[in-house]
């Protein structure tokens, strides 16, 4: 759904599509909802869903903290009043310039999940405090990141046991479930293995990650369905109390937010198909329909729908959004026809390609 205030900004004088339109305020609340079912936890949002300045200080004006991959983010917090102790450097893979850039700035908290990068924390950031990911098999989410991240669970122990004989503070260990995760037992499998090394090695903090769903297609769980799950498996297998929680939601916070306006550039039959190709696409703003991965919503205005496939506008064959998703539009779209794309403010603007078949990245205009 789109904010009243984002509607109103669609009945002004518009600029030329595609556009993103963010509402901040939809973010604060988004942040302070997080607060209220997640009391006495930590939130880092992930900056990568959307990076926009007006984002980030409507996260800050909720209290929340940052989720920093690289050091272009940490700076753009920097520059919007974060302060460095509300940052949480949460990508695994980093150089190890990256890692003396941010404990320059102050950044005090690394993710790790490998002897290596540890060590080079330990190196460029003396003294900082550490968390280990840790792969956990689960249910998979509609983007999963497959095995590129987390050390097995067995060896998280041994990482904290050398993050402290290295002089760095082992605050504790974590693990994601995939992005738009609408299982909500997502999170027990990781609970359960925290706990078992926990046995083993004493967890100050246990980081839950992102992942919490958004409706797009299908009704997502409601924040309260996460949060109600999350508190069963940490009763469960923290019976004599869990540590605190660190969340890095990123999609739940800012999804909500945002409503790409496209435009029809053409409608063609191929081979008994009606195509319909809008100016927005994989490469300037829908790099998540990969695979149909995020099946968005679209507001075509009214009228008789029929079946379609739905591309975008560059000179590349997998520039195709959906093709076996079934897609339906007003039979009568045309050239040039108005096509809103809904709960569009996350992983869309940040993933645009900068000038692919010479189109600029996906423009946003966020609301005051
Ligand atoms: C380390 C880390 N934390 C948090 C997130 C945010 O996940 P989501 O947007 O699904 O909440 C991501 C997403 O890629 C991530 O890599």
């Amino acid at each position: 759904m789109s904010s009243q205030r984002i509607r109103r900004f669609l009945e002004g004088q518009l600029p030329p599509t595609p556009f993103l339109v963010v509402d901040p305020v939809v973010v604060t609340e988004r942040v302070r909802e997080f607060a209220a079912e997640f009391p006495h936890s930590l939130l880092f949002y992930a900056v990568k869903a959307n990076p926009e300045p007006a984002v980030l200080r409507a996260v800050l004006a909720a209290g929340g903290g940052f989720d920093v991959a690289s050091p272009a983010e940490i700076r753009a917090c920097l520059a919007e009043g974060a302060r460095p102790q509300g940052l949480s450097y949460g990508n695994p893979i980093k150089k190890p310039a990256d890692i003396a850039f941010a404990f320059a700035h102050g950044v005090r908290e690394f993710t790790t999940d490998d002897e290596s990068d540890l060590r080079h924390i330990a190196q460029h950031a003396p003294g900082a405090s550490v968390t280990v990911r840790m792969l956990v098999d689960g249910p998979a989410s509609a983007t999963p990141f497959g095995r590129k991240f987390g050390c097995p669970p067995a060896e998280a122990g041994r990482l904290l046991r050398l993050a402290a004989e290295l002089g760095l503070d082992p605050v504790g260990a974590g693990f994601h479930v995939g992005s738009q995760q609408s299982d909500v037992s997502a999170w027990d499998a990781g609970i359960a293995v925290a706990a078992k090394v926990a046995a083993e090695f004493p967890l100050r903090r246990l980081n839950i990650g992102g992942g919490f769903g958004i409706t797009y297609r299908a009704p997502a769980p409601s924040l309260a369905r996460y949060a109600s799950a999350v508190r069963a498996s940490l009763a469960e297998h923290f019976p004599s109390g869990a540590p605190e929680i660190a969340l890095e939601p990123g999609r739940a916070v800012v999804a909500e937010a945002g409503l790409i306006r496209a435009e029809v550039v053409l409608v063609a039959w191929r081979a008994g198909h009606r195509w319909v190709y809008l100016d927005a696409g994989r490469y300037n703003g829908l790099a998540e329909t990969e695979n149909e991965a995020i099946p968005y919503r679209f507001d075509a205005g009214p009228g008789e729908r029929g079946p379609v496939v739905i591309a975008g506008p560059t000179c590349d064959g997998d520039d195709v959004l959906y093709q076996h998703t079934h897609y339906e539009l007003p039979l009568a779209l045309k050239t040039g026809d108005e096509v809103d794309i809904l709960d569009a403010g996350a992983y869309t603007a940040s993933y645009s390609s900068v000038a692919f078949n010479g189109i600029e990245p996906l423009r946003t205009y966020c609301l005051d």
